[in-house]
C-alpha cells in the first residue's frame, strides 16, 4: 500500500509537471498503471496502412500518436528513425521512443518500441550516435541514445544498445546532466566536434529562449560551455525546443547552422523551425547578423526536425514531424496520428549575398518514382502520391490550384510584387473543421531567388503537399485532408509529373 501511495504521489507530480506546458493541456489521461520495460509490439496490431488520409510516401506508425523524430542515426547499413510515441493511444502521452528502420530513407519497417517510459519519467526527445572508439565503454560501435528524462525535472540521460539499436539499456550513472532548477531543459543533440576533439551536446531551454552547449570527452561527464540567445524579439515568441547544430559548406569555406524549433512562435503561429547561421569554435556559437527569424520551412507543418548522425556519405539529412502543436491531436487521422516529412538534404546557398538554408528531398526518392510524364490538361494519372514539376512566372502575379474531383482544392498564389508564394490552406482544401486554427488563409514563403520565373517541385501525398523551388531555398509544407488526393493541377500550363509508389 505504501508503495502504491508513493507511486500515486509521484505519478501525479509527473502529470502536473507535464500539464504546466499549455501545449500538453487537455490531453487524454496518461497510463494509470505502472508500465514495466516490456516490449511493445506495434506489428502485432498492424493495419493495412491504406486507410483514408494515410500517407503513402511518408512515415507513419501503424497506429497511435507520434511527434518529434528522435535519435536518427545510421549504423551498420541501417538508417534508424526513433520518435516520440504513445504506445497506448492516439493522443500525446506516455512518451516513449518508437522505432523504424530503413535501408534507403524512404521505405520504413516499424520495430518494437525501443524505450518505454517508466512510472517516474517520460522519455522525451533526443539523439543517438555510434560510439566507434568505445569511448563510453559500452562496446565498440554501441549506439548511444541521449534523451531527456522528463519527470519532476527534465534531466539528460544516456542509454546504450549493443544489438543494432533494437533495445537499449539504461546507463547506471544516469542522469548524465542533472537539473533541478530549470523548468525546460531538454532535447539533447549530440555530435562530434572534430576541431576541438570533443563531443558537443546542444540543449533547448524552452521559454528561456536559449540553447546551451555542453562538452564531453567520454560521453558520460558533461560540462557547460556556453549559452546562445537571439537578438531578434520575433525569435523569442515561442518556446525553444529540439536544437541541432550542423556544419555546412558555404562559398569557399563553411558555416555552422543552429536549428531551433519554436512553438508557438512559428511562421504562421504554432510550430515552426527557424535557423541561425554563424560560427562555432567548440565553445560558443556566434550568429551572423542576418534578418532573423529565418525559417527552414515556411509551411504550417514541419517541426522538431533534426539531422541524422553518422551519415555514410557526409550529407546532412533531416526529417521533421509533419504536424503543428496548434491542432496536432485533432487531425482526422486514425488509427495513427501524425506523419514525418520527406527526408531532406540540407545545404547552404547564397541569395542576395547572404546564406539561405536550402532543403531538398533526398535523391533516394527516385527509387519509388515512375517515369516523368507531361500533362497538358492538368490531369495527373497516378494512384496516390506523385511529384510534379512546373514553372511559374515571377513577372506578374498568378495562381494555381491542386484539386480533386470532389471539388476540394489547395490554391497557391504567386505574388510577383512581394516576391512571395502563398498557399491558402483553408476549408476549401478538404476536412478542416476539426480545429479552428487549422484553416490558414495565407501561408507565405519568400521566393528566395532572382529571375523572371521559378520552377516548383511539389510532392503530393494523400494528406500533405510539400512545395519547393528548384534549389530548395523555399520550402512550404502543409498537411491537408481532402476526400481523395489532389490529382488535377490547373493554372500553370504543362505539368511534368512522376508517380511515387507507395512505400507500404
Ligand atoms: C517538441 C517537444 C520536445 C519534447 C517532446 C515531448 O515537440 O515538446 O521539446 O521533448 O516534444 O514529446
Amino acid at each position: 500500500m505504501k508503495l502504491l501511495n508513493t507511486f500515486i504521489i509521484a505519478f501525479s507530480a509527473v502529470s502536473l509537471i507535464a500539464c504546466e506546458d499549455s501545449k500538453f493541456d487537455g490531453l487524454p489521461p496518461r497510463l494509470d498503471e505502472v508500465q514495466p520495460e516490456q516490449p511493445v509490439r506495434p506489428g502485432e496490431e498492424a493495419t493495412s496502412r491504406d486507410e483514408q488520409y494515410r500517407p503513402q510516401i511518408h512515415y507513419t506508425p501503424a497506429r497511435n500518436w507520434i511527434n518529434d523524430p528522435n535519435g536518427m542515426v545510421y549504423a551498420d547499413g541501417v538508417y534508424h528513425l526513433y520518435y516520440q510515441y504513445n504506445p497506448q493511444g492516439h493522443g500525446w502521452g506516455n512518451m516513449s521512443w518508437g522505432h523504424a528502420v530503413s535501408s534507403d530513407l524512404i521505405h520504413w519497417d516499424e520495430k518494437d518500441v525501443a524505450m518505454v517510459r517508466n512510472e517516474w519519467v517520460d522519455i522525451f526527445s533526443g539523439s543517438a550516435i555510434v560510439d566507434k572508439g568505445n569511448v563510453a565503454g559500452f562496446g565498440n560501435n554501441a549506439i548511444l541514445a541521449f534523451y531527456t528524462a522528463s519527470g519532476e525535472h527534465q534531466q539528460q540521460c544516456l542509454a546504450y544498445s549493443t544489438d543494432g539499436g533494437m533495445t537499449f539499456t539504461q546507463y547506471d550513472g544516469n542522469p548524465v546532466i542533472t537539473n533541478s532548477e530549470l523548468a525546460d531543459f531538454r532535447d539533447p543533440k549530440v555530435f562530434w566536434h572534430e576541431e576541438s576533439q570533443k563531443w558537443i551536446m546542444a540543449l533547448a531551454l524552452g521559454w528561456s529562449h536559449r540553447i546551451e552547449f555542453w562538452g564531453s570527452e567520454n560521453l558520460k561527464s558533461w560540462r557547460r560551455l556556453s549559452s546562445f540567445a537571439s537578438t531578434s524579439d520575433r525569435s523569442n515568441i515561442g518556446q525553444w525546443e529540439c536544437p541541432d547544430l550542423v556544419k555546412l559548406p558555404y562559398k569557399d569555406g563553411e558555416k555552422w547552422v543552429l536549428i531551433v524549433s519554436n512553438n508557438p512562435g512559428g511562421p504562421v503561429g504554432g510550430s515552426g523551425t527557424e535557423y541561425f547561421v554563424g560560427d562555432f569554435d567548440g565553445e560558443t556559437f556566434t550568429a551572423m547578423d542576418l534578418d532573423y527569424p529565418l525559417w527552414l520551412d515556411y509551411g504550417a507543418d514541419n517541426y522538431a526536425g533534426v539531422t541524422w548522425s553518422n551519415m555514410p556519405d557526409g550529407r546532412v539529412v533531416m526529417i521533421g514531424w509533419m504536424n503543428n502543436w496548434n491542432y496536432a491531436e485533432m487531425v482526422p487521422a486514425s488509427p495513427w496520428c501524425s506523419a514525418m516529412t520527406l527526408p531532406r538534404m540540407l545545404t547552404l546557398k547564397e541569395f542576395n549575398g547572404q546564406p539561405v538554408l536550402a532543403t531538398e528531398v533526398v535523391r533516394e526518392i527516385d527509387g519509388i518514382a515512375g517515369e516523368w510524364k507531361v500533362s497538358s490538361d492538368g490531369q495527373i494519372n497516378v494512384d496516390d502520391a506523385y511529384e510534379a514539376k512546373f514553372t511559374v512566372s515571377l513577372k506578374e502575379s498568378s495562381s494555381f490550384k491542386l484539386s480533386n474531383s470532389a471539388g476540394e482544392y489547395l490554391e497557391v498564389s504567386v505574388n510577383a510584387g512581394a516576391r512571395k508564394i502563398i498557399a491558402k490552406r483553408t476549408s476549401a482544401t478538404g476536412e478542416a473543421t476539426f480545429h479552428d486554427k487549422f484553416s490558414i488563409p495565407s501561408v507565405s514563403a519568400p521566393f528566395n531567388c532572382d529571375g523572371d520565373e521559378m520552377e516548383l517541385h511539389v510532392f503530393v501525398d494523400r494528406s500533405s503537399v510539400e512545395i519547393f523551388n528548384s534549389d530548395g531555398t523555399m520550402a512550404l509544407t502543409n498537411i491537408v485532408f481532402p476526400k481523395e488526393p489532389y490529382n488535377i493541377i490547373s493554372g500553370v500550363g504543362d505539368v511534368s509529373y512522376r508517380e511515387l509508389k507507395s512505400i507500404w
